[in-house]
């Protein structure tokens, strides 16, 4: 269980198809989003992940599809999402949460390495929101891109993450702007360093995680239910006025900038490049 302040049956019956829905950050969010009642659809490329997040979710009793699709393969976002609806019902809430990223230098990221972040984070969003498009008309859904401080911030070795991610949050609030007149709502979660996640353990680590908790006023690394109670909280009814905008969850991190973190990335590449 986790400690949503919510009412348990704030998402009853609503349907969410959550991208990278098997695991870390979106498997926090479809956890909380089936305590509150939801029916809920998790995607990503790993059927064997999907089944095994299913199983772990459908424990307390609720309704989870797991679906198989590349977010780089509209074809197979489509079938996805039909399945979804033939099974569940059209959506109401549309994650985009699955995404690549690696550490690595401009000078040293090949042409497709960038090309490739490119496609999973920014195109892989455009083709999930544009296919459920329909769905979430007739619903009067919500969208929530699951974005990054690195969007607003620049971060060492992340030239490819923070380009899709900035690409992200623009892509948001144009769909805000012209699909507000269906109801259909688009936010972004910016998380902060999320703990056991594989998110953190690609991007911080040794100096670079000490340097994230010492540049965050709370103090912590997040939870993935910091991020699965606020994605609750903006697809809920409380939320209904909430559109277009970006809601940092991360500590107070991202008003520090990331001067601390880049610091220690540096340090790690010098001593590499000298071993
Ligand atoms: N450093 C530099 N370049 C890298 C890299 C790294 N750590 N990992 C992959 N690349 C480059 C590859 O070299 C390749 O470019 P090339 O053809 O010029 O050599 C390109 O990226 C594509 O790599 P590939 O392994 O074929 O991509 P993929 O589509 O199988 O996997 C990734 C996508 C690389 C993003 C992979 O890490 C992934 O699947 N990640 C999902 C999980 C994740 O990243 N979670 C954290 C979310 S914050
Ligand atoms: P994660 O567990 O690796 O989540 C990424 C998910 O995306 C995986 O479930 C993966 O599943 C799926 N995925 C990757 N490529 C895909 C593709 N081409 N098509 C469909 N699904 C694909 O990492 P995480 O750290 O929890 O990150 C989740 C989200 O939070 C990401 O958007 C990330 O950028 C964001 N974020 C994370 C942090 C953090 O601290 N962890 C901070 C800020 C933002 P498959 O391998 O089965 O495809």
């Amino acid at each position: 269980m986790t400690t949503s302040a919510m009412k348990s049956d704030a998402l009853k019956d609503k349907v969410a198809f959550i991208t990278g829905g098997g695991s870390g950050i979106n498997f926090g969010i479809a956890r909380n989003f089936i305590e509150l009642g939801a029916k809920v659809a998790i995607c990503s490329r790993s059927q064997e992940r999907l089944d095994k997040a299913a199983a772990e979710l459908g424990k307390s009793g609720g309704r989870v599809l797991p679906v198989s699709a590349d977010v780089r393969d509209p074809s197979a976002i489509a079938a996805a999402l039909e399945q979804s609806k033939a099974q569940l019902g059209p959506a109401d809430i549309v994650i985009s949460g699955a995404a690549g990223n690696f550490l690595c230098e401009a000078e040293k990221l090949s042409p497709n390495g960038f090309k490739t972040v490119i496609d999973i984070d920014l195109l892989g969003s455009f083709n999930l929101v544009r296919l459920a498009f329909d769905q979430l008309k007739q619903t009067r859904g919500s969208i929530i891109f699951i974005s990054a401080g690195l969007a607003y911030l620049p971060y060492e070795q992340q030239v490819h993450a923070g380009a899709a991610k900035a690409g992200i949050d623009n892509m948001m609030k144009n769909l805000a702007l012209e699909w507000g007149k269906y109801g259909i709502r688009a936010n972004s979660i910016a998380p902060g360093y999320i703990g056991e996640t594989e998110g953190t353990s690609r991007l911080a680590i040794g100096p670079g995680l000490d340097a994230v908790i010492d540049s965050t006023p709370i103090g912590r690394l997040g939870s993935v239910d910091d991020i699965g109670q606020m994605a609750a909280f903006l697809c809920s009814s409380s939320a209904s006025f909430v559109t277009g905008t970006v809601i940092p969850v991360d500590g107070g991190h991202y008003l520090g900038g990331s001067s601390l973190l880049n610091a220690a990335h540096r340090r790690l590449s010098e001593s590499n490049n000298r071993n």
